[in-house]
């Protein structure tokens, strides 16, 4: 499995698909709706805070991790310390539990561009629209079938190669768009600058420790990390390249595109509802209630809305793909089956957990996990719970098993340096695995309702 692995076609090869995994719907969705509900600007402070630090240090372990065993994750574990293999199994369970409703969210995005694309805008901009379309039962269910039926012929036959190109393309037109119609909404909407000062200035006061649970699930999930996908990415990248530097970038795309969307959407939702927090809370419908309207009320903008439905569906699809293809390939090296097997497995997988994601808003609205909806629930597990603890078990096994010099050695291949390797010991060794299971052990009290933090 080691043998021929190809690699990427340069340095902005690998970044670009490292990017295209990594940008999706954790930032244009996932990471809006947060920041809303979290307080503004506080949740923006913590996250670039963590994403400088944590986020830093984990990318470059992963990264380096898996260039220099040249494995998969699972592998790679095993072949630096058998005791370790558990991680790598666990990291790859957190995309089996991701994919499936981020295929739900995927197929919402379809419906949308459809919806733009058959010149259904002025309804969609009206205030029941979205719940009546995820109440339906039948309608979000197709449309999350063609999400993961796309999403698994590209891996079956794959052509994932071809995530570089679409990457190429995809960003910048997504960065131009999101800008323009930020722009436009803080230009045209009044009481969106209100807004806008409820996103960037830090309010203290709204602090609480959850605000930084939900900030560092954001970047795990946002990143890509703490599930073996970045292992994957490195044991492809070749030895010349700087993982330091390819790190930065893939984080200022990242985060950059998450800002960006925040600002898009932010201030748009707090001037729409006049600052009500109810409305800034109100979780994943946040995107598909606000930009609507906005389009509605911009020039040209039932194109606008075409292009940018579409653009999201792209990086939504180029993150999927990478979702379901590291489940894909740790299932084949488990089980030594073949790749068209495990494909299907994953996709009856998907479907299983999917299709109650999707009822969670319809017929099967009623029930609650934990009091959670369906879908909020395998949200909260991955993002809260395991991979804070696949992100633990990563930091003790690079700072007191592999030791961190194993990867400073790696990262400073062919005359590359380090700049920051001091803050890499630190984190890694103690500040990462301290606060993570601080965290942790606050959002398991939390949703057990044991302590209301
Ligand atoms: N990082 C992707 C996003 O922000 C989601 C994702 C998570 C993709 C995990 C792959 C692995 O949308």
């Amino acid at each position: 499995m080691s043998s021929n692995r190809s690699s990427f076609t340069g340095k902005i090869g690998f970044v670009l698909a490292a990017a295209g995994s990594a940008v999706g719907l954790g930032n244009i969705w996932r990471f809006p709706y947060l920041a809303a509900k979290y307080g503004g600007g506080i949740f923006l402070l913590v996250y670039i805070a963590l994403s400088l630090t944590f986020g830093f240090s984990l990318m470059v372990a992963e990264i380096a991790i898996g260039r220099k065993t040249q494995l998969s994750p699972m592998g790679a574990f095993r072949a630096l310390d058998k005791r370790f293999a558990f991680v790598g199994v666990l990291g790859a369970i957190v995309p089996s539990i991701i994919l499936p409703y981020y295929s739900v969210i995927g197929g919402w995005v379809m419906k949308y561009a459809y919806g733009f694309i058959t010149g259904d805008a002025f309804n969609m901009a009206q205030d029941s629209y979205f719940g009546g379309f995820i109440g339906q039962t039948w309608e979000p269910l197709v449309w999350f079938a063609l999400f993961i039926g796309i999403t698994a012929i590209i891996v079956l036959f794959g052509v994932e190669k071809g995530i570089e190109k679409v990457s190429k393309v995809m960003m910048p037109v997504l960065v131009v768009l999101i800008l323009f119609i930020a722009i436009f909404t803080l230009c045209t909407v009044d009481g969106a600058l209100d807004g806008l000062i409820y996103y960037i200035k830090p309010d203290f006061s709204k602090f609480s420790i959850m605000t930084v649970v939900a900030a560092m699930g954001q970047l795990f999930y946002s990143m890509s990390l703490a599930m073996g996908i970045m292992i994957t990415f490195g044991s492809y990248m070749k030895k010349d390249i700087s993982i330091e530097k390819s790190t930065k970038q893939i984080e200022i795309f990242d985060t950059g595109i998450a800002f960006l969307a925040g600002l898009m959407i932010i201030p748009a939702v707090y001037a729409f509802s006049g600052g009500d927090p109810e409305a800034l809370g109100k979780g994943p419908s946040l995107m598909f209630g606000a930009l609507p309207k906005i389009f509605a009320n911009m020039p040209a903008g039932t194109v606008i809305g075409v292009v940018f439905f579409v653009m999201v569906f792209l990086a939504a699809l180029t993150s999927s793909i990478s979702l379901m293809e590291t489940v894909v390939s740790t299932i084949q090296d488990k089980f030594g089956i073949g790749r068209k097997a495990s494909c299907f497995i994953v996709l009856g997988i998907s479907i299983a957990f999917g299709v109650p994601s999707s009822l969670g808003y319809s017929a099967w609205g009623g029930v609650k996990i934990l009091g959670l909806q369906i879908l909020d629930f395998f949200d909260f597990a991955s993002n809260n719970i395991l991979m804070p603890i696949v992100a633990f078990l990563t930091c003790i096994f690079v700072g007191y098993i592999l030791k961190p010099k194993a990867i400073t050695d790696e990262v400073e291949l062919e005359g590359n340096r380090l700049k920051h390797k001091k803050t890499f010991n630190i984190m890694i060794k103690y500040v990462a695995p301290l606060c993570i299971l601080i965290i942790l052990i606050s959002s398991v009290l939390d949703v057990f309702g044991i302590v209301k933090i």
